[in-house]
């Protein structure tokens, strides 16, 4: 479903507003050299998630999916000095590519990579609780599970936003069989009845085709 037109949009919003440096643009070409897969997020869709953290003001954020960590350098950028961003990450090597490019954009001291399955790391951070901004992007199955622990791990006035909900338009197929959709339609079933959160879903077209991403506020 990628378009040419859309790849063309998003060439043109990186150039004149989105901009790019050493350190982002190294994130990726380290990742392709290291053979990570091409899934991180557009430029556009990198510095939105930095204009969501600067919005509330964000100190502390939780990503869930490291890759080569460019989504991890827009959102680490948006902190203070003082500010932490944990992300998790199961993949060894992926830890190893992000960690690097961490610390080639001078982020050591603010963004961390926890290796392991997340389902496995997310019970251990409760002792670092509240985190402001939750970035869900890891395996789309577990996305509901992401997702209540993101409401526990946070506190009112927190953002939770999950990456790669609409996919090409399946999310709206009641027959798929996609363990990724029916994960992503969990998802929305569960946010029906959530009082806990105000959450819709946008759908967007860009270079990285057909999809879009669910935003929630903690109440
Ligand atoms: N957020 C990144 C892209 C993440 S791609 C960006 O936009 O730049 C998804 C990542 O989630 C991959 O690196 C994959 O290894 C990781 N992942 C998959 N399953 C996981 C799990 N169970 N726990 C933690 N990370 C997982
Ligand atoms: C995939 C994962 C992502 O997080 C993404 O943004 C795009 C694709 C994937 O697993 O194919
Ligand atoms: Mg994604």
């Amino acid at each position: 479903m990628k378009n040419d037109q859309w790849n063309d949009v998003d060439a043109y919003i990186e150039e004149t507003i989105v901009g790019s440096d050493e350190a982002l643009q190294a994130a990726l070409d380290t990742s392709v050299a290291e053979g990570l897969p091409a899934i991180a997020v557009s430029p556009a869709q990198g510095k939105f998630l930095h204009l969501i953290a600067r919005l509330i003001h964000a100190r502390s954020v939780l990503e869930i999916g490291t890759l080569g960590a460019y989504s991890t350098i827009w959102l680490a950028r948006a902190l203070p000095n003082d500010g932490r961003l944990i992300s998790l990450e199961v993949n060894a090597h992926h830890a190893d590519v992000a960690r690097k490019n961490i610390a080639r954009a001078g982020l050591s001291s603010v963004a961390e990579v926890r290796l392991g399955a997340a389902l496995e790391t997310l019970p251990k951070l409760r002792n670092e609780a509240p985190f402001d901004v939750f970035f869900i992007d890891a395996d789309k199955v577990n996305i509901p599970e992401y997702f209540r622990w993101s409401i526990d791990l946070g506190r009112s006035g927190s953002v939770i936003i999950v990456d790669n909900v609409v996919r090409d338009g399946a999310l709206a197929d009641p027959n798929t069989k996609d363990e990724a959709v029916l994960g992503v339609r969990r998802l929305h079933e569960m946010l029906r009845n959530e009082p806990r959160v105000t959450a819709t879903t946008i759908q967007t077209v860009g270079m990285k085709g057909y999809d879009g991403f669910t935003m929630a506020l903690v109440n």
